[in-house]
């Protein structure tokens, strides 16, 4: 334990070198000094820092709300309205709406993900909402519950998501009307959740889905995490497969989620979880902290997945 407790303080005093994110409001009044980890097997888990404090998924639920869509609506449905391939472009950019016949590039950025939560299943916003927290509450085990005060925040500062779903809109690729889709998007990053349940989220896909009463396809767990690899860290995602090697996902709350599908962490083995909640961000939207924890863990731990 002392080893994963060293790895941990060093991480904490990263916090420093980061910024809780101000261009939403609410999400400015986060204290950046905060750092907890949650590392959790089928049999087990460890917990460092404050593991009952509660926050917003952010982008972290693009994985949740690509595979709720995927699994209503096949792959290759869904395949025709958003792509698979990385873009190195920051997670709001619009500049790419213009190229590959307009498709959005992946879903873990904004394009993509927005046009996800259109073609979610539902007739209304509160259904198509619903289908996402159902998935996430039956992976995690308890409700979950929408940070209201978080939602509005965002929704009256979307004018470049609301530029987004415009383009997307014009070039065909929305099914429900713009304010629909981002009401549905801006309310899925709205998601609350505390770092324990950030863990078994992760476990999900360590295990392939065997930890929890959540049904998906394997098929559609692959290109989550695949997805994860080569687009889950924004345009950091290429230095994240490279120097760390896990399917991970962040968000700009300071949420990640990181992906063991195998390994020996302490006393936790075989496929391991981790969550991890530093609101203190780096320039992409990465938690400092974060990273600075999961580039000294899979180093110590060999946890590099290729
Ligand atoms: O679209 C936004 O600005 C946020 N609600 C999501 C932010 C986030 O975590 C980064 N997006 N990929």
């Amino acid at each position: 334990m002392k080893k994963l407790q060293g790895i941990y303080e060093y991480a904490a005093q990263m916090t420093a070198k980061g910024k809780v994110a101000t261009y939403i409001p609410a999400l400015a009044t986060a204290d950046p000094n905060a750092f907890a980890v949650s590392l959790v097997s089928m049999e087990d888990k460890i917990v460092f820092g404050e593991c009952t404090q509660l926050f917003t998924l952010q982008s972290v639920v693009k994985v949740f709300s690509f595979m709720v869509a995927m699994n209503h609506h096949g792959i290759k449905e869904i395949m025709r309205y958003v792509d698979v391939e990385p873009t190195g472009d920051s997670f709001d950019s619009i500049v790419r709406l213009e190229s590959h016949n307009n498709k959005p590039f992946n879903p873990m950025i904004n394009a993509g993900a927005i046009t996800v939560a259109s073609l979610l299943p539902g007739e209304t916003m509160h259904e198509k909402v619903k289908s996402v927290t159902l998935f996430l509450e039956k992976i995690i085990g308890k409700k979950v519950h929408i940070d209201n005060e978080v939602y509005l925040s965002e929704y009256h500062a979307a004018d470049y998501n609301r530029a987004i779903a415009y383009i997307l809109q014009a070039n065909g690729f929305l099914k429900s009307d713009v304010e629909e889709a981002l009401q549905v998007y801006l309310q899925l990053c709205s998601i609350s959740v505390n770092v324990e349940d950030l863990a078994v989220m992760a476990l999900y896909f360590a295990t392939n889905g065997k930890n929890s009463a959540a049904t998906c396809s394997k098929e559609v767990i692959h290109i989550a995490k695949a997805l994860m690899f080569t687009c889950g860290m924004y345009n950091a995602s290429g230095k994240f497969a490279a120097f760390i090697g896990l399917p991970a996902k962040s968000g700009v709350s300071g949420a990640i989620i990181a992906v063991v599908k195998n390994g020996t962490i302490e006393h936790l083995q075989g496929p391991i979880g981790i969550g991890i909640y530093g609101p203190a961000i780096d320039q992409v939207g990465n938690s400092v902290a974060g990273i600075a924890f999961l580039t000294q863990l899979s180093k110590e731990f060999d946890l590099f997945c290729l």
